[in-house]
């Protein structure tokens, strides 16, 4: 299709009646089912990120039917549309570790002693995520601790597969530790901090440098509504949280399944946990299951999953053979107990919350240190809002005052 063509298309469709009634549907749907919590204090916003965020998935399919361009590059394009603005206080300048680009936060006052360091990995399930849409986190965190914070712009699939992002993570978080001094920054204090597969990143960047006994060591690990494992896809927050707001279980499955195939279909399965072998349940049982989750967790709704076939395709796509690569929660004891200090925020209203209470659980039995947020009226993404008026929700503000309570308090 030419260009002239596909506009034309464009036309057709977006004034066809079959669109109109569709989409209005959808949104009428989506703002009246949207779950909002009864503790939030920001009901209507809420409502309407639910919406956007349903929407702007639907309209990226639309346009990749159309031959317009395809969906994730759609989804890539709206988040990166807001404009970051002018920053006095800090010192932002690109630049690269190894062949890993990176953008440092620098605060412009001179520091008589070298300050903290903070690598920061987003989220986006490997997909999604870019300096663009991140700019308020870092500013907000480098200008509110007073920390050199590092963005690390790693390569995301499909385009670049699995783990390709965590490799460009590791070497970033390496030489970082290796070359702080030229940034003003204390090797003994750098901080890892990731939210949603972030988290997944952050985890298993200490693992390794916990087996390769490199010095020095990472201070403090940050988990914000951390994904930390593949294998319990239907666990209490999975169906209390299935329809959101935001981040709906089928779009993290399919997104999920995007990421370790390129393709997002056959989520039916996987949210049955038809991709785990009984040996597997049994074994880690004791690390990874409902029965770990306290019952206050479970009292908006849980039932058991209902049992289904196993599937070997399943199972080898999803790489549970190599278990600790996506989910980072089974790693051993051995491990787990030499990981630092830890500070994890859960939400409730988030998909993925047991993932973040289950690793709590894991460290806390090994007496690791654990600084626990829970978010009452919290929800998947409510981190990205920061300072973008008029869209940032008091949970969010009130999120960042104890993350930074926490790093100042290091
Ligand atoms: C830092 O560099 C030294 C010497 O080049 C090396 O032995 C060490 O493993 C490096 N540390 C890290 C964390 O990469
Ligand atoms: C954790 O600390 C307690 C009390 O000091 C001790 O009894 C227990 O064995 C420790 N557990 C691990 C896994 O180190």
């Amino acid at each position: 299709m030419n260009i002239f063509h596909r506009l034309f298309m464009l036309y057709l469709y977006l004034f066809t009646p079959v669109l109109f009634v569709e989409l209005s549907l959808l949104l009428y749907y989506a703002f009246k089912k949207a779950p909002v919590p009864s503790e939030t204090k920001d009901p209507k916003k809420l409502r309407l990120y639910h919406v956007l965020s349903v929407f702007i998935f639907r309209l990226g399919k639309i346009f990749e039917k159309l031959g317009i361009c395809n969906q994730i590059a759609f989804v890539r394009f709206v988040l990166n549309l807001a404009l970051p603005g002018k920053e006095p206080n800090l010192l932002i300048r690109d630049t690269k570790f190894e062949q890993v680009p990176v953008r440092i936060y620098q605060p412009k006052t001179p520091s008589a002693q070298p300050r903290k360091g903070l690598l920061y990995l987003h989220g986006g399930c490997g997909i999604f995520g870019s300096n663009r849409g991140y700019e308020r986190v870092c500013r907000h965190l480098a200008r509110g601790s007073d920390l050199v914070v590092v963005y690390v712009e790693y390569r995301l699939a499909p385009e670049h597969e699995h783990p390709a992002q965590l490799s460009d993570c590791l070497t970033a978080t390496t030489y970082f530790l290796n070359h702080s001094k030229d940034y003003g920054v204390d090797p003994n204090c750098i901080i890892l901090a990731g939210e949603s597969s972030g988290g997944a990143l952050v985890a298993a960047i200490n693992r390794e440098l916990i087996k390769s006994s490199t010095t020095p060591k990472v201070q403090a690990q940050i988990l914000i509504y951390p994904f930390l494992q593949i294998m319990d896809l239907s666990l209490p927050s999975h169906q209390q949280n299935h329809l959101g707001p935001g981040l709906t279980r089928k779009r993290a499955m399919k997104l999920g399944l995007v990421f370790i195939k390129g393709k997002g279909d056959d989520v039916e399965r996987l949210m049955n946990n038809a991709h785990v072998p009984e040996s597997m349940k049994t074994k880690y049982k004791k690390w990874l299951s409902a029965d770990c989750i306290p019952e206050e967790f479970k009292s908006r709704g849980y039932k058991p999953p209902s049992p289904i076939p196993f599937s070997k395709e399943l199972c080898e796509l999803t790489r549970l053979n190599d278990e600790t690569m996506l989910s980072p929660i089974l790693d051993e004891d051995a491990i787990v107990q030499q990981l630092p200090k830890t500070y994890i925020l859960t939400c409730e209203y988030d998909l993925i919350r047991d993932d973040g209470l289950l690793y709590k659980k894991r460290l806390e039995d090994n007496n690791v240190s654990v600084t626990w947020n829970h978010v009452k009226d919290g929800f998947h993404g409510f981190i990205m809002f920061i300072d973008i008026w008029p869209l940032e929700f008091s949970c969010t503000k009130n999120a960042f005052e104890d993350i930074l309570k926490f790093i100042k308090g290091l």
